[in-house]
């Protein structure tokens, strides 16, 4: 039986590549962790200077904007990169953390109040979008502002494009308002910033919020709910993990890596490649596949087991070079603070009712966490 996290595993073991077909476009996606690092690395062969295409399927219909820092390449990106960066630190911060680890307390406060909870939208969606308005810099009201937008910044269900508007329209009025009344947060720090000498345009400036926004959403909300369900399964780890830090940080990784919310992301070849016997044709797509990777046998001992102490453990689920992902320090502390919360308070976990979901493309179906899980809590 195929693993539903890892639906490449009969492909990756016999061939370093797959090809689907997304949009029409053939698509090779690397498969091995090898070779995707090395990929990620050469970015003159793989860019990622391709505004709309680095997302697979491409979001050409979902939004105006570049996004950046993703869409483009070094040099240049590096540049763009250090722009937002100070943003980024801050889940190091400690009133950052201090702020994580209130507001999972008041969440779990809530939840014992009912007798169940769906935590895909009752819970996830909301810490996911207060804990970003404490490393934006940017008033708590906000997260309410955005818990409505749902899990998908453009796409919750079918309404794609006018979903893209509120949020390009939320934007333009913070950046309208930043720019009469500067503060200290994130969308004033972006209309003050230059890049090489210059103000940033305003879709410049859009381009980086929009990824802020749309980047660690459905990514930390599935990691989330996948965290549950695990322990609903597994009440004996929550013992095992109880105020023991070094240990939920090995279990956090490894939470990374076996749900790997992003299943892969594009990159385009400028100039007709060579992919592992597969022809790119100028301007193609390639797909750096780090579902696969994280699941590669070679790398990983028994990759399809969940190892809450895996020592080492190189998954590549926030991506691997130039482009490794600026929120992996907020997902890891929500993260970590979640399992630091679970193991003090809840003795275990039921799961009630729940709907997986699953990204189904022409050459593979995977399982990416859950459209809904309802689960009762039992505290300590
Ligand atoms: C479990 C949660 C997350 C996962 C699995 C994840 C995954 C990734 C991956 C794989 C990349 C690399 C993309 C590439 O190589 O083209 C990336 C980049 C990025 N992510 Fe995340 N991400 C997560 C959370 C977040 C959060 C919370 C934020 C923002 C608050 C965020 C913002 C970004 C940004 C800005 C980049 C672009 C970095 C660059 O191009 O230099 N991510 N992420």
């Amino acid at each position: 039986m195929k693993c539903p996290h890892d639906p490449f595993q009969e492909q990756r073991k016999a061939a370093p590549i797959q090809t689907c077909d997304f949009q029409g476009e053939t698509v090779p996606m690397i498969l091995r962790h090898a070779d995707l690092r090395a990929a990620c690395k050469d970015w003159k062969t793989f860019s990622s200077d391709a505004p709309f295409r680095v997302p697979i399927p491409s979001e050409e219909e979902l939004r105006r904007v570049r996004q950046l820092p993703i869409e483009a390449d070094p040099p240049e990106q590096t540049e763009w990169r250090k722009i937002v960066e100070p943003f980024f630190k801050r889940a190091r911060a400690p009133e950052v953390i201090e702020s994580v680890e209130k507001l999972f307390e008041e969440m779990l406060d809530l939840a014992f109040e009912s007798k169940s909870i769906e935590i895909v939208r009752d819970f996830a969606l909301p810490v996911q979008s207060r804990a970003l308005t404490y490393l934006l810099d940017v008033p708590e009201s906000e997260g309410e502002v955005w818990t409505s937008w749902g899990i998908h910044v453009f796409k919750d269900g079918e309404d794609g494009e006018q979903k893209g508007m509120v949020l390009e329209n939320y934007l333009q009025e913070k950046f309208d308002a930043a720019e009469k009344n500067p503060g200290d947060d994130f969308f004033s720090a972006l209309t003050k910033v230059t890049f090489q000498d210059r103000p940033l345009t305003r879709d410049e400036m859009t381009g980086f919020a929009n990824l802020a926004f749309a980047g660690g959403r459905d990514t930390v909300i599935h990691t989330i709910a996948s965290i549950f369900s695990y322990f609903a399964e597994h009440p004996e780890a929550l013992k095992c993990l109880k105020g023991e830090p070094k240990r939920i940080v090995a279990a956090s990784e490894e939470f990374f890596r076996v749900v790997t919310p992003l299943t892969h992301i594009g990159r385009v070849c400028p100039v007709t490649t060579d992919v592992h016997g597969h022809e790119v044709k100028p301007k193609g797509r390639v797909s750096m596949c780090w579902s696969s990777a994280n699941n590669d046998e070679t790398v990983f001992d028994s990759p399809e087991e969940i190892r809450l102490d895996r020592k080492p453990n190189p998954h590549v689920a926030f991506g691997f070079g130039a482009h490794l992902c600026l929120g992996a320090p907020h997902a890891r502390l929500l993260v970590r603070t979640l399992i630091e919360k679970l193991s003090e308070r809840v003795s275990s976990i039921e799961i009630i009712e729940c709907e997986e979901k699953i990204e189904t493309e022409q050459s593979y179906e995977r399982s990416v966490g859950y459209e809904s899980l309802v689960i009762a809590m039992n505290q300590h």
